[in-house]
């Protein structure tokens, strides 16, 4: 329910260009340039197309190092839509996990969670904590039909309770829609039953939020309890089970920020003295205020049910068709991206030799299309130096909210369908420059064997030069 008003051109370079672009970015899409990209699925962070209201609300910014109107008016929408009196801005999600980090997490402690995000365990990780997940039975199978494979299982949680003591437990965090296992939201009784076992064990409930907005809208859909609730109302009714919410504002709210908010003064003080070490003023942290005042309108708008649906709906369609035309994706469909099983994709590829990167580039090269590895490569090593296998190898293409129309996305699966038809042709990859954190970001690989140019041979033979 929007329509397009300001467009941005982008380029489809022909298949050799495409080979030479992915060579100088050492087989990893972060090091591609925008320009040598068509569609660019890498991610829905900061990415998504902002509304009219959000354009003109960043025209009135109140640029105050402290006190800025604009400050106010997101406690406002925070207050409105998340219910929570007390409101940190932060640059972006990140920013928040370091925080909450530094003010929660001791050497030795444990976090406990559906599943983890790379950035948040990093911050835990260099706290000296550790993070404990406790995905249920079926949440690392790719084909299934679990409408909400992001829930916490509770028994598993009662075990970790007994094991560590709710004292070495700095906090639970639920991840609304899990990232890193194909964007599958938890179910709202899931929340209150966590909270319950929380609330008995005075353990803090910390909730991401960044994709709040879609997991509400899959209650929404797959709940019963919640077929005729709106997104408010769900939204509203889920931060009842919350004492610490963060989100980055860059995905559901479609700003540049981030932000930390409470009903519990004491966490809200705990937290606090930090912000201004390492964001800014506690009426800024560290955001523009334009951006603030992007993400205030952004917090409203992302309940409408057409915003909440925008992007979770295109990846349903993304998805069937896919499972349609044979093509080995992560079911049910979930939120952020659809995202391609790479381990079913290539089984001739062993997992050391990094399928999901070898096929993030071979999707690129084929189509122009940016995706993201999500798979071992995502994984730092182990403090022996060994590779840490990943739970699942995926490819991830993330589809920004009102971002793209129908035909981009068939497009793109016109290009997945040869791709797959031709998959015997790719390749592994190995690492040449290797970071030691975060290595996905800006690691460099290099094909073992020729593949690329076999598999670019191919395309040029089918598609002509043009393309
Ligand atoms: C679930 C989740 N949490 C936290 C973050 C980190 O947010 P940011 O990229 O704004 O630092 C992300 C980013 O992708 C995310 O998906």
């Amino acid at each position: 329910m929007h329509k397009i008003k300001i467009v941005q051109e982008v380029n489809l370079p022909n298949a050799s260009e495409r080979l030479r672009a992915i060579r100088d970015a050492g087989f990893n899409t972060f090091l591609l340039r925008t320009r040598d990209v068509f569609l660019d699925m890498l991610t829905d962070s900061g990415t998504n197309a902002m509304s009219d209201r959000q354009q003109a609300a960043m025209m009135v910014a109140d640029d105050a190092y402290a006190g800025s109107e604009s400050f106010y008016r997101l406690e406002d929408a925070v207050r409105d839509v998340l219910g929570f009196q007390w409101v940190m801005p932060v640059h972006q999600g990140r920013a928040a996990e370091h925080l909450l980090a530094e003010a929660f997490v001791k050497p030795g402690d444990v976090v406990l969670m559906n599943y983890h995000f790379t950035t948040s365990k990093a911050h835990i990780d260099l706290a000296g904590g550790k993070v404990l997940e406790l995905f249920g039975p079926d949440a690392l199978e790719t084909e299934s039909s679990n409408p909400f494979k992001g829930n916490l299982d509770l028994g598993r949680l009662a075990k970790a309770i007994a094991e560590f003591g709710p004292e070495r437990i700095s906090y639970l965090r639920m991840e609304a829609t899990t990232n890193l296992i194909g964007g599958q939201p938890f179910s709202l009784q899931n929340l209150r039953e966590v909270h319950a076992v929380a609330v008995q064990h005075n353990i803090p409930l910390v909730f991401d939020g960044s994709l709040i907005s879609e997991n509400a809208y899959f209650i929404q859909q797959r709940e019963p309890e919640f077929a005729q609730a709106s997104i408010p109302e769900i939204i509203l009714e889920m931060m009842n089970y919350v004492d610490i919410f963060y989100m980055s504002g860059r995905k559901s709210a479609a700003a540049r920020g981030g932000l930390i908010a409470t009903n519990n003064k004491a966490h809200f003080n705990r937290i606090l003295p930090w912000l201004p070490v390492y964001e800014g003023f506690a009426t800024y942290g560290g955001m523009s205020t334009k951006e603030v005042e992007a993400m205030a309108v952004g917090l409203r708008e992302m309940t409408a049910q057409s915003v909440a649906s925008s992007s979770a709906d295109f990846i349903e369609y993304f998805v069937n068709r896919l499972v349609e035309e044979g093509v080995p994706v992560v079911t049910p469909a979930g939120g952020l991206a659809c995202h391609l099983d790479a381990r079913r994709f290539l089984p001739q590829v062993p997992q050391a030799q990094y399928p999901a990167a070898a096929l993030a580039a071979a999707v690129y090269l084929t189509s122009g299309v940016r995706g993201m590895e999500r798979g071992t490569v995502s994984t730092d090593r182990d403090a022996q130096g060994n590779d840490v296998l990943a739970d699942m190898e995926l490819v991830r293409l993330a589809l920004p909210r009102r971002l793209f129309t129908l035909s981009h996305i068939e497009y793109t699966i016109d290009r997945l369908k040869w791709l797959f038809e031709h998959r015997e042709l790719i390749g592994s990859l190995r690492f040449a420059e290797e970071p030691p954190v975060l290595r996905f970001f800006f690691g460099r690989l290099e094909p073992i064997g020729g593949w690329a140019e076999s598999l670019v041979a191919a395309f040029r033979a089918d598609f002509g030069n043009r393309f």
